[in-house]
């Protein structure tokens, strides 16, 4: 049976870390997945997450199950941060569980919104490939509109056509913020507008959350996200602790649900519940404890929020590193720029002169330092002139 199956292509951008292990080159340059990292290029666990991880193994007496929804303290401990101190569940309109990353999260949610009779997932080009990835396996059709204009602004008149023309089987993908791949993010009043037509529009919106903090802060980047969530019935919330604390492999996310009626929640969960079930069972815990340590503890809370400060100034540094303004190449906001080579010439780049960045010419700045610069510089002229 098993030899009926076909050679798949490895995925493009996880590729990517083996592709750049493997060169030998010396002064090679990582700008492919997203991860971020420091001057001296590497990525360090948040010491937050470290004390709050030495708390862990002292304190948890038992690692028996918790369910399909995880760890509901986690969960509940990050909505304040997601959706406002003010009113973090909405009048108890929103519910949450937890989830193997955003990807986990993401997988849950689409799948939820199909057994809710969506057919039609309407991206954004370019977005994550994953997303697409996702929907293609739940059989779901994907419709894109244009994310961007050549100038690095978001292309409003592509979004409002794909609102005018969403129905009531539709869902609508969206990036919270830190757009990936472009970096071009909504303006607030851009998000005003969004908010505007969704509220006369059936579409379902999905709202992918992985970067908050990494663009303005974590209440700036919440705007639009809460915009729309008081501007609609119902809505998705895809989030993912991965970047923001650090966790990347311990792969820390939930996924929230915004109901139109609180009533509605237990229905809607047991939906939730039951996708996880069939397809991790139980999330793993680790990495969401230490998220609710740190959460549940002030001295922890101001560390993390201190250090996923210093991150952000440095991503935001890094876009100009050596002096050099990326802007002319494109939006940067948060840990992706689009620079704008062809495939032809990503692959040059990465032959010739050792830089690594995905297929759609999206860098992750965090990989640009004051020592590459110039080098990434000159190679971008090479295959481009
Ligand atoms: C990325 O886009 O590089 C990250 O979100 C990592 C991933 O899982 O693709």
């Amino acid at each position: 049976m098993l030899t009926h199956l076909q050679q798949q292509p490895a995925d493009a951008l996880l590729a990517l870390i083996k592709l750049h292990n493997a060169d030998p080159r010396a002064d090679k340059i990582d700008l492919g997945v997203g991860v971020y990292r420091t001057g001296q290029g590497e990525t360090p666990v948040f010491g937050a997450i470290k004390a709050a991880e030495r708390i862990l193994v002292e304190t948890q007496d038992s690692k028996a199950y918790l369910g399909p929804e995880g760890d509901m303290e986690f969960v509940a401990a990050l909505m304040p941060y997601v959706f406002g101190k003010d009113s973090p569940d909405m009048g108890g309109r929103i519910e949450g569980m937890q989830t193997p990353g955003g990807t986990g999260s993401l997988r849950v949610a689409l799948a939820m919104a199909k057994r809710a009779g969506a057919k039609r997932i309407v991206v954004g080009n370019p977005s994550w490939p994953n997303h697409a990835q996702i929907c293609r396996d739940l059989g779901l059709d994907v419709v894109e509109f244009n994310h961007a204009s050549p100038d690095g602004t978001a292309d409003m008149d592509g979004i409002r056509k794909a609102i005018a023309q969403g129905g009531e089987h539709d869902v609508l993908m969206l990036h919270g913020c830190c757009h990936n791949p472009t970096g071009i993010d909504y303006s607030q009043g851009e998000w005003d507008e969004i908010a505007g037509l969704l509220a006369n529009s059936p579409m379902l919106p999905l709202i992918d959350m992985a970067y908050q903090g990494l663009g303005h802060g974590m209440e700036a980047d919440a705007y639009g996200l809460r915009r729309v969530l008081v501007s609609v019935p119902e809505a998705l919330v895809s989030y993912s602790c991965d970047k923001n604390f650090g966790l990347y492999r311990d792969r820390v996310g939930a996924l929230y649900v915004m109901a139109r009626d609180a009533a509605d929640l237990p229905a809607i969960m047991s939906n939730g519940h039951s996708l996880a079930r069939a397809n991790w069972s139980q999330p793993p815990d680790h990495g969401g404890a230490a998220v609710r340590i740190v959460l549940e503890d002030e001295a922890l809370t101001a560390q993390w929020l201190d250090e996923l400060d210093q991150m952000r100034a440095q991503l935001a540094a890094a876009g100009q590193a050596g002096g050099v303004d990326l802007s002319p190449m494109g939006a940067q906001n948060g840990l992706f720029s689009i620079v704008g080579l062809t495939g032809e010439q990503v692959l040059a780049i990465r032959e010739k002169h050792g830089v690594y960045m995905a297929g759609s010419s999206r860098i992750n700045v965090a990989g640009l330092t004051a020592g590459n610069i110039d080098k990434f510089i000159d190679a971008v002229a090479d295959v481009t002139g």
